[in-house]
């Protein structure tokens, strides 16, 4: 059966001389202010659409919102955010503008967290965002009403009250990177130190002269590790997947293999070697999570798999509602603009695709995937494949495709540019960039 979205659509025909104009005027309900929502209400504004922001803070940004606070919030929810202080990008900003709003300034290209928090700001402004975003509104429940439309309940936290609004489609851009995932391992009740997760780390200063255990070799395990061997006596990085020498880690950083069991002041590894250690930090990654929908919205996650997503965005079971920003191991800002814009194009009956033609198609995908021994763990990584995934969704919605520049940038500083953050990019036109420091040391 082919969803016609169109009938949901409120269609105002405007008569202009000869010309007839359709304006869609679609209420649209965005839960969340960080890149990705922003980015949403920017594009939907653009396609005529009505929209409101939920955001359960006070701020935009997300993610890259410095706090010293963690644990909970004032209000008792978690912390969304894991900044640190001394975090820079681990890809240059060139590759990590929204589209039409170029980020110019600092020269550099891997810059600070609070580079990447004012250009999301200027952002905002520029295409005058704020006056639709509603702070402190915490979403607690979406549920699918008839005929594709959404009831969503917004809490209010300042005034603690409740209200249920309607909408006819929805962009869930929550973010991926606050509900931590925490291995369990032997003896760690028994163990007498610190242990916190990667969420929680904040400033390198609190482990001065003391002995640390980083679990975990991901983008936070090997950051926070080179942060904290410059403070502190001695820095212990177990890791499960083999490292990449082109990482650039400091040789003063002990590397151990996997976790046999804790003891009171100490670790032990699956080799049989044993470390003294003050501190753990579990820098293992995090989960998705969607603990406001729903069960009849049918999105489940298994294995870290989000069920089920046509071309990673659209749930296909309710296809007026869109995931922004499920994908990893990608350049988020650019891919946002290209999912947004495919939902948006969706919405606007310009891809008419049935519920079963969908699923076949994701099923096809996953199948593919399974064929190159990539497990459904790794559903959602896309890697240096994402330039292809951008280009299936332009081509597949007949939108603006992402100009090549960009996975371009991607593979070199995935590839010959690896671990060196001291680089600097200029984006000449749509297929070529140059490197401006050519003689950058390695750091
Ligand atoms: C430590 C760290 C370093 C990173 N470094 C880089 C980097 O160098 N380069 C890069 O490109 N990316 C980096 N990322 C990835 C980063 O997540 C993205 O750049 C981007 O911030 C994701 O934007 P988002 O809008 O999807 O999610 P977020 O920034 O997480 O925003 C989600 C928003 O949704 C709100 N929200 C959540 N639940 C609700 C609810 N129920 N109701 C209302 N509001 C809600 C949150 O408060 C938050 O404001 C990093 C991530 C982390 C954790
Ligand atoms: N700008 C920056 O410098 C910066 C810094 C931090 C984070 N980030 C971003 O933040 C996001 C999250 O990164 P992340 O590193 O927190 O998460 P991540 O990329 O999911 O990495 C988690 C790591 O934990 C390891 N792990 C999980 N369980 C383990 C176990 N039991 N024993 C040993 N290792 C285990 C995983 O190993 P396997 O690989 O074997 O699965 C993986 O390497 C990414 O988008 C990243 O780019 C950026």
């Amino acid at each position: 059966m082919i969803c016609n979205i169109t009938l949901n659509i409120f269609c105002n025909h405007l008569h202009n001389g000869f010309k007839t104009r359709k304006v869609y005027d679609m209420k649209i309900g965005i839960i969340g202010a960080g890149a990705a929502g922003l980015a949403a209400l920017r594009h939907s504004r653009d396609a005529h659409h009505d929209c409101e922001i939920f955001e359960k803070t006070g701020l935009i940004g997300g993610t890259w919102n410095y706090t010293d606070r963690t644990g909970k919030d004032e209000f008792g929810l978690p912390i969304h955010t894991a900044m640190y202080k001394g975090l820079r990008t681990n890809i240059p900003k060139e590759i990590m503008q929204f589209e039409d709003f170029a980020f110019q300034t600092p020269e550099d290209s891997y810059v600070k967290q609070s580079d990447v928090l004012k250009y999301i700001n200027d952002f905002a402004t520029h295409f005058n965002l704020l006056p639709h975003i509603k702070f402190f509104k915490n979403i607690t429940k979406i549920c699918p009403l008839e005929k594709g439309r959404w009831s969503v309940e917004v809490r209010d936290l300042k005034l603690k009250s409740l209200e249920i609004k309607e909408f006819d489609a929805i962009f869930v851009c929550v973010g991926n990177y606050s509900v931590p995932s925490m291995p369990t391992f032997p003896g760690i009740e028994n163990f007498q130190g610190t242990a916190i997760h990667s969420c929680c780390f904040r400033n390198a200063d609190n482990f001065k002269n003391r002995k640390v255990l980083i679990v975990g070799s991901g983008p936070s395990g090997r950051d926070i590790a080179t942060l904290i061997q410059e403070v502190s006596e001695n820095v212990i990085l177990c890791h499960r997947s083999p490292l990449n020498p082109k990482d650039m880690i400091p040789t003063n950083i002990k590397k151990k293999p996997e976790i046999q069991k804790f003891k009171e002041h100490s670790v032990v590894f699956k080799d049989g070697s044993e470390e003294i250690i003050d501190d753990v930090i579990f820098c293992t990654g995090y989960l998705y999570s969607y603990p406001f929908l729903s069960n009849d919205c049918e999105i489940k996650i298994e294995n870290r798999w989000v069920k089920y997503l046509y071309k990673q965005v659209i749930n296909i079971n309710h296809p007026t509602m869109a995931f922004i920003g499920v994908p990893f191991g990608i350049f988020p800002f650019v891919i946002f603009g290209v999912q947004i814009r495919f939902f948006l194009a969706y919405l606007a009956g310009k891809l008419l695709k049935s519920k079963e033609k969908m699923m076949e198609d994701l099923l096809i995908y996953m199948n593919k995937r399974k064929e190159l021994g990539i497990p459904d763990t790794k559903a959602h990584f896309l890697g240096v494949t994402q330039g292809e995934y951008m280009d299936d969704l332009a081509e597949t919605a007949n939108i603006k495709k992402v100009p090549d520049v960009f996975i371009k940038i991607y593979k070199y500083v995935h590839g010959e540019g690896k671990g060196n953050r001291n680089l600097s990019f200029k984006i000449i036109n749509n297929n070529e960039f140059k490197i401006v420091n050519q003689n950058a040391e390695l750091l």
